[in-house]
């Protein structure tokens, strides 16, 4: 019997490989070891031999050296650069290994949010307003003067709530010049300045082939509804206290359609495959604000935005596991084997493209 070998890529958490420059949120979208844990629990539980690659260096040497078939990809990729998320896909498209989730070049755009506001935004999807603050010059303040207040700043190539604070919303043109000089000098990149959006904050999960919305899930402050409350760092760090979720989100009728059709229209003009999370703001009108995707959302069990969704909806952690690794062997055209069964000497090996010899 041939089984199966499948590699994880991660990056993990690793607090000593902060630099004390850093912003205290730097490793903040990395993985914990239990994350990995998880899903190599289930990939082993489905037959699967596992592998566990890393990322950075560790990962290069590891994929170089195990011979794997396939790779399941969380990594973030190394780095402060906007295209760090796509170092392990490119690398494993060079080698020829095939893998879950988005190409390079998608997980490079949804990394830049103003590049993937334009792009949804060809596809007829409302986002808020935006400039892009590049450095805080006489040109950029005049046009921040004539920005519509209160605005929202955030830096333009982070996630996991990186640089979203309290103070990420302003009111006067003080708060956010301010705002904005503190996301330049700390994430040294450029700040995006938004409109803010009142209303309520809903995340959307949709996996693929074909491409659905799995769930809905709206997030809500626990003192009281709050068309202000914004989904920061320091709530999603005391969520327990400060939030609940609910999911399926309860939404008007004709919100959740325009939510559901705006979010297929961003994965499909993204070019998302496999899995992503995308983040809206619904107005108080009721219109869906596209805020960011996550083409690598978080998947630590119990806590991710992702997971919680999968959960509410009726799939435990290793139903979506499973779902995840089936939609990559559909597109791939590789033969998917749900729990319990084995590749045989009968049924050879359709995706052991990787050869040694050929490097
Ligand atoms: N234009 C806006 N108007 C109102 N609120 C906003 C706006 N942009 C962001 N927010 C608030 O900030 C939160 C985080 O913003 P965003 O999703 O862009 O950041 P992120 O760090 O990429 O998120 P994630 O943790 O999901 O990766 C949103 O969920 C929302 O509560
Ligand atoms: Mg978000």
């Amino acid at each position: 019997m041939i089984v199966m070998r499948i590699g994880i890529a991660y990056d993990i958490r690793d607090v000593s490989a902060v630099s004390c420059e850093g912003p205290e949120d730097a490793l903040e979208e990395y993985d914990l070891p239990e994350t990995v844990e998880a899903i190599s629990q289930v990939l082993s539980s489905m037959g699967y031999s596992v592998v566990k690659l890393g990322g950075g260096r560790e990962f290069l040497q590891r994929i170089l050296r195990e011979e794997v078939d396939f790779v399941f990809n969380i990594a973030e990729g190394r780095g402060t650069y906007r295209s760090r998320e796509a170092q392990v896909p490119a690398v494993l498209e060079m080698l020829g290994i095939p893998y879950s989730g988005s190409d390079p070049q998608t997980l490079a755009i949804c990394l830049d949010k103003p590049l993937t506001k334009r792009l949804v935004k060809t596809a007829g999807v409302a986002t808020p307003r935006w400039i892009v603050a590049e450095s805080l010059n006489s040109r950029l303040i005049n046009a921040l003067k004539t920005f519509p207040l209160p605005a929202f700043v955030k830096p333009a190539y982070e996630g996991s709530s990186k640089g979203i604070r309290f103070s990420s919303k302003v009111g006067t043109i003080k708060e956010l010049i301010a705002q904005v000089r503190f996301v330049l000098e700390t994430y040294r990149q450029p700040a995006l300045v938004e409109e803010f959006i009142p209303g309520d904050d809903v995340t959307v999960a949709v996996l693929d082939s074909p491409p659905r919305v799995t769930g809905i899930m709206r997030v809500l402050p626990k003192d009281g509804y709050d068309p202000d409350f914004v989904y920061s760092l320091e709530i999603k760090r005391d969520w327990n206290e400060r939030i609940f979720y609910e999911c399926p989100a309860q939404l008007p009728e004709f919100v959740e359609k325009r939510l559901r059709r705006d979010t297929l229209k961003s994965f499909s003009v993204l070019g998302c495959r496999d899995l992503s999370r995308f983040d809206f703001r619904i107005s108080t009108e009721g219109i869906p604000y596209f805020l960011e995707v996550n083409p690598l959302p978080g998947m630590r069990p119990g806590y991710s935005d992702f997971v919680i969704i999968a959960e509410r909806m009726g799939y435990s952690y290793s139903k979506l596991i499973e779902l995840i690794l089936e939609s990559a062997f559909k597109r791939l055209k590789m033969k998917f084997f749900p729990r319990d069964e084995h590749y045989s000497n009968e049924e050879p090996l359709k995706c052991r493209v990787f050869d040694k010899r050929r490097l």
